[in-house]
């Protein structure tokens, strides 16, 4: 029997952090070719993501430009995309998450009746306007694909209230999966700053800020916010790895550069961030992603949006929903800061979103689908 192609489709940093292991698992078995296509839709921040795994795309369409628009990003996936689908012929497309890559990719994949496996699937605000464009990339993914592949038994509930019953698999999250080969406790940081962080004495913040609904004055008041924690606590310091948007790196500047024990650093490498995050305080984020990997470090978040399509870190209580406005920002992250009841009550280790098993589950989920397995894999528990 011939091998089944298997092509991972990605482009922004999160993605390829997301997809990596899984791209690694497929590659070791014996029945699947696992190829990686990537959009580039971030070229620098996904080129450090691919050096950290190890990773070499098959196919790369290069589309990245300075300010680029959503409408720009998904014209060029969709042109780029044909001509890798006709050329490297897959068997199945993988898309994650809800970035335009991933919606462009499902799209072309549908173009060329080419079924989708859709990685983090199920995942709802149920606000058509935040996060802005995502939650409607990914209910447009939805109604197109095959396969989906929900972190948590949430996610799965999600998909079957909008009447998809069909190719549903509990799989955890894979970014558990990523965390467990980056953290160590003898990590030597290669941004040589960090490894001189007053770990132990001070209080380290780690704060990421970049999304597009944020973008203007919510932006503005969560600068502020970070310019005034940082002028009344003496013992912190915030550590800030800036996004590569220039209009987030505007906003960093026109309000919050020059605050007192504040590092503004650029992007970190994939590796970088979970260690540095192992050894935070807490974490301020408007981010998806870290709102995933904290709680299984056992680190509190406040998240700088008014929502979340990640409820069970919330309801496990240790990630609350801080909102967008300078003065209740202000007034959580104080008393995480000063009151160690109030931290303790935030502080303890969970993993809502996966036991670092997904891939595995994807993976042999992919292969029963083609009938290269008896077996359906069981759903994660969330045991
Ligand atoms: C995208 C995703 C978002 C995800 C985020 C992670 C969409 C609509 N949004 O948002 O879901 O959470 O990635 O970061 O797909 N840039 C660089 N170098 C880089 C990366 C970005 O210069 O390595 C610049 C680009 O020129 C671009 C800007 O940053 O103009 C914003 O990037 P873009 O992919 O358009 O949106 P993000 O806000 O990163």
């Amino acid at each position: 029997m011939d091998k089944l192609r298997i092509m991972s489709v990605f482009g922004t940093r999160p993605e390829a952090i997301k997809m990596a292991p899984l791209v690694k698992e497929l590659s070791t078995r014996e029945d699947i070719e696992s190829i990686c296509c990537v959009t580039a839709q971030h070229r620098q921040m996904l080129d450090s993501v691919l050096e950290v795994f190890d990773l070499k795309p098959d196919w790369d369409l290069d589309i990245m430009t300075p300010r680029q628009t959503l409408s720009t990003i998904t014209s060029k996936c969709l042109t780029g995309m044909d001509e890798a689908i006709d050329t490297l012929k897959p068997n199945l497309i993988l898309v994650h998450g809800d970035t335009s890559t991933t919606f462009a990719g499902a799209l072309s994949a549908f173009y060329h009746q080419v079924p989708v496996g859709h990685v983090e699937a199920g995942l709802r605000t149920y606000d058509k306007y935040s996060p802005f464009p995502e939650e409607m990339n990914r209910k447009l993914v939805s109604a197109i694909a095959d396969l989906y592949f929900c972190p948590t038994i949430n996610n799965k509930n999600n998909l079957l209230r909008e009447g998809i019953t069909q190719g549903l698999f509990v799989t955890g999250n894979t970014v558990i999966d990523a965390l467990k080969t980056t953290v160590r406790e003898d990590y030597h940081f290669a941004t040589e700053e960090l490894n001189h962080l007053p770990y132990g004495e001070k209080k380290i913040l780690l704060v990421t800020c970049h999304r597009r609904e944020n973008y203007g004055e919510p932006m503005k008041q969560i600068m502020l916010a970070l310019r005034q924690i940082a002028q009344e606590h003496e013992d912190v310091e915030l550590v800030y790895p800036v996004h590569l948007s220039p209009v987030v790196r505007e906003a960093v500047d026109t309000y919050l550069r020059g605050a007192p024990r504040t590092h503004l650093i650029d992007p970190l490498p994939a590796d970088e961030m979970h260690n540095l995050m192992a050894r935070s305080y807490l974490v301020l984020t408007d981010s998806r992603g870290l709102q995933e990997e904290a709680p299984a470090l056992g680190k509190p978040v406040l998240v700088l949006r008014r929502e979340t399509e990640r409820p069970e870190a919330v309801e496990a209580g240790t990630v609350r929903l801080a909102g967008v406005d300078q003065k209740t920002i202000v007034e959580m992250a104080s008393s995480l800061i000063d009151s160690p009841e109030a931290y303790a009550e935030m502080a303890h280790a969970v993993n809502p979103y996966g036991d670092g098993h997904a891939c595995r589950r994807i993976a042999d989920a992919i292969e029963w689908y083609f009938g290269r397995r008896q077996e359906r894999p069981a759903d994660y528990t969330g045991k």
